[in-house]
């Protein structure tokens, strides 16, 4: 274990979201609904020195495991980070994420007169275009929608 890993303690059961591209674990919880009213116990390291990365975030959330669309959305932020699902203390399960070339379904287009915005059963199909900051090009109406238009949408 590193010092820097010392930061935050270990814990028991639950999950932890590992290589958070840095300063985005605040998003990432607001990603999860996370509040702080539910009365999960949640520990939050910001900026913290990493050997892969520069700097990283990291979230502990305890007793509570992640849904696939949350992590799905997880991607869009922070396409480095790691989901590792914790029993008693182990690591029993290393998910890596990995932004794929193309998305479908989300988030919405950021041109209101897109097809994908008009009522039409249409679902928003993009291409990665740039991963960080991310990039999405609509392959309907070509627009380019960036992280900072998906941020407006959680
Ligand atoms: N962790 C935790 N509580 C545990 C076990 C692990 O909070 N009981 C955290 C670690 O502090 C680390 C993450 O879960 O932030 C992943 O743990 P581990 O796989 O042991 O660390 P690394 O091998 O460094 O992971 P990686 O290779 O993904 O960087
Ligand atoms: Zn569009």
């Amino acid at each position: 274990m590193s010092e820097q890993e010392l930061r935050i303690r270990k814990i028991r059961n639950g999950t932890v979201i590992d290589h958070i591209t840095a300063g985005n674990a605040l998003n990432v919880m607001k990603i999860l609904g996370i509040n702080g009213k539910e009365g999960l116990v949640v520990s939050v390291a910001i900026n913290v020195p990493s050997s892969k990365y520069g700097r990283k975030d990291i979230l502990k959330i305890e007793e509570r495991e992640l849904k696939q669309d949350e992590v799905n959305k997880i991607i869009l932020i922070a396409p480095n980070a790691t989901i590792n699902i914790v029993k008693e203390y182990q690591v029993i399960d290393k998910k890596r994420l990995k932004l794929p070339a193309e998305l479908k379904g989300f988030p919405r287009c950021v041109n209101p007169n897109c097809i994908t915005n008009s009522g039409e059963p249409v679902e928003t199909e993009f291409y990665v275009i740039q991963s960080e900051p991310l990039k999405l090009r609509c392959k309907y109406c070509q627009r380019i929608t960036s992280q900072d238009d998906i941020f407006k949408q959680f």
